[in-house]
């Protein structure tokens, strides 16, 4: 009863009563049918419980005599022995059903079309995505953090899936994105799979579905789901490294960035300079495509950005990234070099 209040209850981008693709939908069904039938049976046994109950709420005959001694009844016996059974036999072919339905590797994409292949690595508390090959091409190379962009599938019969390849850095988490299908978890020294296929463009949230510790409800998604077009022209942008600064003053943010322990952590790929290669935390290359940091909590503005980089404890208590200060004049070059990668 409580998770169909939640589900009716959740915002429009979170419901999984609003699907957008063929998974989300199948589960959809499922989860109607199965409330149905749960739902009648509970509403016939509580009708005879509450028939018997007013029913029989009055003795009848004297005080102390002994009730009718019932020796049960052959018939009534083996109804409900076998009524529970046939219920539970259909539950179980109806899930079945749907779970052959949105199975790991379903049917192949459309003829002609190649899809799109990403492995997502699920840290404490945020998300990593890297795109491995989209339309045959390797894409080796493209890394980037919590907002991933996917092609649509036009509801046209052409089919265009996402293959995710679900790993994790550290503790178990789950990839939920409940209008584009069910939850499957990230585990340490495993690799699971999933696929997702959207109907209509448009941004699709979602959220961990694993406690993974203090910041778990923090541990946001964001599906970015475009025209094939636009995703071209998402993965190219991604594809080029960090644009190279041209006055000084842009020369010197960007030292100022590159001295500091942040690039043990934080990638920022560039041709001249490598010295910011950590893989600890999120690719920074480009940051600014992102519209929100801190894995979904907060809009990326340089204002958020300032707090979140220098004082992290204050967004999202627990997170592993440390804060320190700079100083204002070199926290203000820092944070002006981290919003010209975009
Ligand atoms: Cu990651 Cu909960």
């Amino acid at each position: 009863m409580l998770a169909l209040l939640a589900a009716a209850t959740a915002p429009e981008n979170l419901s999984t009563f609003s699907p957008a693709s063929p998974a989300a939908e199948w589960t959809r069904e499922l989860f109607v049918l199965v409330a149905a039938i749960t739902g009648g049976i509970l509403l016939l046994v509580e009708g005879i419980l509450f028939y018997a109950l007013i029913r029989c709420r009055r003795r009848t005959g004297p005080a102390d005599a002994e009730p009718p001694q019932v020796y049960g009844s052959k018939p009534i016996e083996i109804a409900w022995t076998l009524a529970p059974l046939i219920v539970v036999f259909v539950l179980v072919l109806l899930v079945g059903r749907v779970l052959w339905e949105v199975r790991p590797d379903p049917v192949a994409a459309s003829a002609g079309v190649q899809p799109l292949h990403v492995t997502v690595i699920g840290h404490q508390w945020w998300w990593e995505y890297r795109y491995d090959s989209y339309d045959g091409r390797d894409l080796g190379g493209i890394v980037t953090a919590n907002e991933l962009h996917i092609p649509v599938s036009p509801p046209n019969g052409v089919q265009r899936p996402v293959y995710l390849n679900l790993q994790s850095a550290d503790v178990c988490h789950s990839f939920w994105i409940p209008r584009l299908g069910g939850k499957t978890d990230l585990l340490p020294g495993r690799a699971n799979t999933m696929w997702l296929q959207a109907n209509e463009p448009g941004l699709y949230l979602g959220q961990c579905a694993e406690y993974c510790g203090t910041q778990h409800a923090n541990m946001l998604l964001r599906v970015v789901v475009e025209s094939p077009e636009d995703f071209e022209k998402y993965l190219a942008a991604e594809a080029k490294p960090a644009a190279d600064p041209t006055d000084k003053v842009a020369l010197a943010n960007k030292e100022a960035f590159r001295s500091q322990s942040c690039v043990n952590c934080h990638t920022v790929r560039d041709k001249q300079d490598t010295r910011a290669n950590g893989t600890f935390g999120p690719d920074l290359t480009h940051l600014m495509a992102r519209k929100t940091i801190a894995a979904g909590m907060i809009p990326n503005t340089p204002e958020n950005l300032k707090k979140w980089v220098f004082s992290p404890e204050s967004v999202k208590p627990g997170c592993l990234m440390a804060g320190f200060d700079l100083g204002e004049k070199d926290m203000k070059a820092v944070i002006d070099y981290l919003t010209t990668l975009k």
